[in-house]
């Protein structure tokens, strides 16, 4: 009987893991994406509305400036190659198949890609200060720091109404900091835990942050910044062990 339970805990355990694995790359890769994409049509609809139309020789006729017209083509084709990159994403994660990890070569450059195209947000202004000597090797660390990162910024997006975004990756001594700073409106992150309903979901991402950053070994902090806004820190000890691998 014993042994029976045991099996049954296991397998009661493997399917938790595998729930949460799917919650969260339900909740920080798809959902992400999904932001991201309605932030572009968003600023295409804007484009679009600075249309006037004309009667030219008993025709109607729709002008648009020179400029806008290449950016909503820059546009339009971003938000088709984010479609079609969500919905491999998505295909992937049904197929129970993990969405590719960000290899260790590549966090720098994973976060210049997600600067560059917070960045093409209209009236959002993003830079990054990637300050670390060599890179992070290791891909489940730089997949964590990734997803930590990618979050806070669309918390900042979705929450904040910030107009500027700076993320930041350094090393000092033997620690690694990342940080995600945004000019809005700022938020009591102690608020969220007391006014949380019991058994209501609050603050997911928030949680998320913090349990991947205790995967690396680490810590989040969210606070407000020194200038008002928010400011997510993730710190961890270089050379600390991962569990799990
Ligand atoms: N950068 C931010 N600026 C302002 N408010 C924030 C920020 N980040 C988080 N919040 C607040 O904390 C809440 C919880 O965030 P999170 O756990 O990521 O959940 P979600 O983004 O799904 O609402 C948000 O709903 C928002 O009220
Ligand atoms: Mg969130």
């Amino acid at each position: 009987i014993t042994e029976r339970k045991r099996l049954e805990r296991h397998v009661l355990e493997v399917a938790a893991d595998e729930q949460r694995r799917i919650g969260q790359e339900l909740h920080d890769g798809t959902q992400q994406e999904l932001t991201g994409i309605s932030m572009i049509a968003g600023t295409i609809l804007d484009l679009l509305n600075k249309v006037s139309q004309e009667v030219v020789a008993d025709k109607s006729v729709w002008m648009l400036d020179h400029g806008a017209f290449y950016r909503i083509c820059d546009m339009t084709i971003k938000l088709n190659q984010r479609l079609s990159e969500t919905s491999r994403n998505v295909h992937q994660l049904s197929h129970g198949i993990m969405p590719v990890q960000i290899d260790p070569q590549g966090l720098r450059a994973a976060l210049q890609e997600l600067t560059a195209s917070t960045n093409d947000l209209k009236g959002i202004s993003c830079c990054l200060d990637c300050r670390i000597a060599g890179e992070v090797t290791n891909s489940s660390k730089a997949t964590h720091l990734y997803r930590i990162a990618q979050e806070a910024v669309n918390n900042a997006l979705r929450h904040s109404r910030a107009d500027q975004i700076e993320i930041s990756l350094k090393q000092q001594d033997h620690q690694l900091s990342l940080e995600v700073r945004d000019n809005g409106v700022g938020f009591d992150p102690e608020d969220l835990s007391r006014n949380g309903l019991p058994g209501e979901k609050k603050g997911m991402g928030l949680q998320i942050m913090a349990y991947r950053a205790g995967m690396i070994g680490g810590t989040l902090r969210v606070q407000r910044g020194a200038a008002g806004g928010t400011c997510v820190k993730c710190e961890i000890f270089k050379g600390v062990e991962i569990r799990g691998e």
